[in-house]
């Protein structure tokens, strides 16, 4: 089959047939030091609708050289702004996040645009993302110290905790408007300053919300987007891992970019935050009520169209329950998805982002049929629809040699196997590099509190599909990475801790 290929057939939209609603919060221009800036170079790069192809807008490519001056200037406003008072930074967030309220629907249209998914799902994002915002806004103000017990008289110990510095934000495109939020409210609350390189694919709603930004006051230098073309971002990516000006450098994205990002921070020891892939385990056990399994499963394998880091990778569902699974799952994958212009009334779900992914997704699909797996629904490229759209698709027989066992799909492709024994789908469920999220199903309290225990991942759905919120702790063990975001636990990776010794104090 002929592939299309985005890049080499795009076609530039008239800004015309963009409703004009969206206008104020669609920008041309990066924002640097508080001013919205072209790249030094002057040269652009074109973002693309992955439901057509058409360019929506054209941005700066910025590279290596504007990176440098966007971290110095980093690094003066640190020296104001770490001076600031929690309650200062507290309401600076709170007004960001009222206008984001505001503003909710134009983001979400731009989301759609640059991301293919359906509005509805952009307007859940929106609302997920700002709810980070509110959160740290409300955190700030509980940042902390401690006064501990001295083991030796006139003297008094006490923990303080400061902001870390500058904070280099290199975020996806799968979630392009709530990973910056996640991530730059909690480095706000904190007291650091912010480089945020957004991915080549969704610099849009970055942008969008460093208008909002602006408009909420926050002074120059805190908040700085660059984007940045595939061209430039290995070589950008290095640098902000390896200038000593930043701090802690934050990343959500592959395992192995997050590699490759950790050896290059080992130069300047920074601190790192890495929100890296997932390979989720989704169990059904005998005893679970099924249609609350199948309504998790398909939020948790359909959102966002299978392309998000705790999609449920791998299925396991027990002997008893397997036939009544796959048809009930089945039926509703039927009923429920419409696949489109999430722009468009009615649509659900979208295409997927690029022609690499769709690519990945196709053969890994092709791989599982040549070595006899059985298709239940879906299994090809719906080019009728337009260039980048995969059906939903329902994969049984899967066996361990299919690289589809092994690999995280990030498409809409539900792989389920059958299983009969509980320590048998642990170990299964274990048997892999990742440990981002997990989920089960089960009504049996014994078997509940075992298996939450025993799956080796930072994350539990127990007969629940969709887990995140701004109050939860985000993060994977093994390789799917480091720290935690949300929760009062996502400062954490923004502050030092300062002991502080204060002897010979007269009684
Ligand atoms: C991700 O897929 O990277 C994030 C998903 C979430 O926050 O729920």
């Amino acid at each position: 089959m002929k592939m299309f290929s985005c890049f080499q057939n795009f076609r530039f939209t008239s800004l015309h047939s963009i409703p004009a609603r969206t206008f104020s919060l669609l920008k041309e221009l990066a924002y640097v030091n508080g001013k919205w800036v072209n790249a030094n170079s002057r040269s652009t790069f074109p973002v693309l609708n992955p439901v057509n192809c058409d360019v929506i807008n054209n941005v700066p490519d910025m590279d290596v050289s504007d990176f440098h001056v966007a971290i110095n200037t980093a690094a003066n406003a640190f020296e104001t702004f770490k001076k600031t008072t929690a309650k200062e930074r507290s309401d600076l967030l709170r007004s960001w996040y009222n206008l984001m309220v505001t503003h909710s629907e134009d983001l979400a249209n731009i989301l759609t645009r640059e991301n293919g998914k359906s509005l509805a799902e952009s307007r859940a994002e929106i609302k997920y993302g700002n709810s980070f915002v509110e959160w740290f806004s409300e955190e700030a103000r509980r940042i902390d110290g401690e006064i501990l017990q001295a083991p030796i008289r006139n003297r008094e110990l006490l923990l303080l905790r400061q902001p870390v510095g500058v904070a280099a934000l290199i975020t996806p495109w799968n979630f392009p408007h709530a990973m910056i939020t996640r991530k730059a409210a909690a480095a706000i609350a904190a007291g650091c300053t912010c480089i945020i390189k957004p991915s080549e694919d969704t610099p849009l709603s970055a942008l969008a919300i460093a208008d909002l930004a602006e408009k909420a006051g926050f002074p120059p230098g805190i908040f700085n987007v660059l984007t940045t073309s595939i061209r430039n971002s290995a070589a950008v990516g290095k640098e902000l891992c390896e200038h000593p000006k930043v701090r802690v450098l934050s990343f959500t994205g592959s395992t192995a970019v997050g590699k490759i990002l950790y050896r290059q921070c080992a130069s300047t020891m920074k601190r790192l935050s890495l929100e890296l892939g997932g390979n989720a385990p989704y169990i059904v056990f005998n005893s679970a009520n099924l249609d609350i399994a199948v309504s998790g499963a398909m939020a948790s394998k359909f959102r966002n169209t299978g392309q998000t880091c705790v999609s449920s990778n791998r299925f396991f569902v027990e002997g008893r329950v397997f036939d009544e699974f796959i048809e009930k799952f089945l039926k509703k994958m039927n009923n429920e998805i419409k696949l489109g212009d999430g722009s468009k009334d009615g649509i659900t779900h979208g295409p997927l982002i690029k022609e690499s992914q769709l690519k990945m997704v196709d053969s890994l699909v092709k791989d599982a049929i040549s070595k006899g797996a059985t298709i239940h629904c879906g299994g090809k490229i719906l080019s009728e629809l337009g260039p980048l759209f995969y059906a939903p698709t329902l994969i049984t027989g899967v066996t361990k040699d299919m690289q589809i066992y092994n690999t995280e799909i990030f498409g809409p492709v539900a792989v389920i196997n059958k299983f009969h024994e509980e320590e048998e789908v642990i170990r299964e469920a274990n048997n892999t590099p990742f440990g981002l999220a997990g989920y089960f199903f089960s009504q049996d309290i014994s078997q509940v509190f075992r298996v939450a225990r025993s799956l080796e991942v930072g994350m539990v759905g127990v007969n629940e599909g969709l887990i995140s919120c701004a109050e939860a702790a985000f993060g994977g063990v093994k390789e799917s990475g480091l720290g935690r975001e949300g929760s009062k636990r996502g400062i954490d990776d923004y502050v030092d801790i300062k002991y502080l010794c204060i002897g010979n104090i007269q009684h």
